[in-house]
C-alpha cells in the first residue's frame, strides 16, 4: 500500500552526518521532476547543496530553531519564478507545483530508507546570494535529506518530538460529501 509509505514519512530532526549516495539523490530528484504541475509548467528548479563547505555556509542562513538541519547530508533549495506558474484563477499555482514536487521527493526519500524534512525557516536573501539563485526566483522550500541518526545531539524539546508523531484532523472534520 502506498498509504503505508505515506504514513511512514515524518519530518524527523535526528539526522546522522552519513552521506547520501549519488544514486539515491538522483532518484529523489527524479521523483521531484516527475511531479504533476498546472499546465505542465514545471515551475521548479532544484539547487542541491551537498559540498561540505557550501553546506556549512548555507547552514548560517537557517533560522535558530532549525539548528538540527546542519547535520543533514543534503540540502535541496526548491526555487521557482512566480511568473512561470500557471495563471489560473489568479492563484499562485507555482507553489502548488513546488509542493507536489517536494512531496514526491519526500516519498522517494522514505522509500529509500532515508529521512527528509521540508522547511520554511531560513533567510531567503542569504540563501539566494550564497547559491546564485536569480533575483526573480523565490525559494519556496528547503528540503533536508539524510540518514536518520541518534537524537543525542538534539535539545530536550526536540528529543521528545522525535518520539511522537504529529496529529492530523479526522476525516469527518475536513471531508464534505456533496455539500459543505
Ligand atoms: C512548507 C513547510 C515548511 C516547514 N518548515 C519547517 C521548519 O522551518 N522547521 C521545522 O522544524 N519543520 C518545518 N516543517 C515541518 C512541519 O512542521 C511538519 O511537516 C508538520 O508538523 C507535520 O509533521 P510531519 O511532517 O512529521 O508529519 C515544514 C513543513 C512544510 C510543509
Amino acid at each position: 500500500m502506498l498509504l503505508d509509505l505515506i504514513e511512514k514519512r515524518k519530518s524527523g530532526r535526528a539526522f546522522s552526518e552519513k552521506p547520501v549516495s549519488d544514486e539515491a539523490l538522483e532518484s529523489i530528484l527524479e521523483a521531484g521532476r516527475k511531479a504533476p504541475s498546472c499546465g505542465n509548467t514545471q515551475a521548479w528548479d532544484f539547487v542541491v547543496v551537498k559540498d561540505p563547505e557550501a553546506r556549512a555556509q548555507a547552514n548560517t542562513a537557517m533560522s535558530r530553531g532549525n539548528y538540527w538541519a546542519e547535520r543533514a547530508a543534503v540540502m535541496i533549495l526548491v526555487a521557482s519564478r512566480p511568473e512561470s506558474g500557471c495563471p489560473a484563477h489568479g492563484q499562485p499555482y507555482y507553489m502548488m507545483d513546488v509542493g507536489l514536487a517536494v512531496e514526491n521527493m519526500l516519498l522517494q526519500t522514505v522509500h529509500l530508507g532515508l529521512m527528509g524534512h521540508p522547511t520554511a525557516g531560513w533567510k531567503e536573501d542569504n540563501l539566494k546570494e550564497l547559491t546564485g539563485i536569480p533575483d526573480d526566483y523565490r525559494i519556496a522550500a528547503v528540503v533536508f535529506i539524510g540518514h536518520e541518526g541518534s537524537p543525542d545531539h538534539l535539545d530536550e524539546k526536540n528529543k521528545e518530538r522525535e518520539k511522537t508523531r504529529t496529529p492530523r484532523k479526522a476525516l469527518d472534520e475536513i471531508v464534505h460529501y456533496d455539500k459543505w
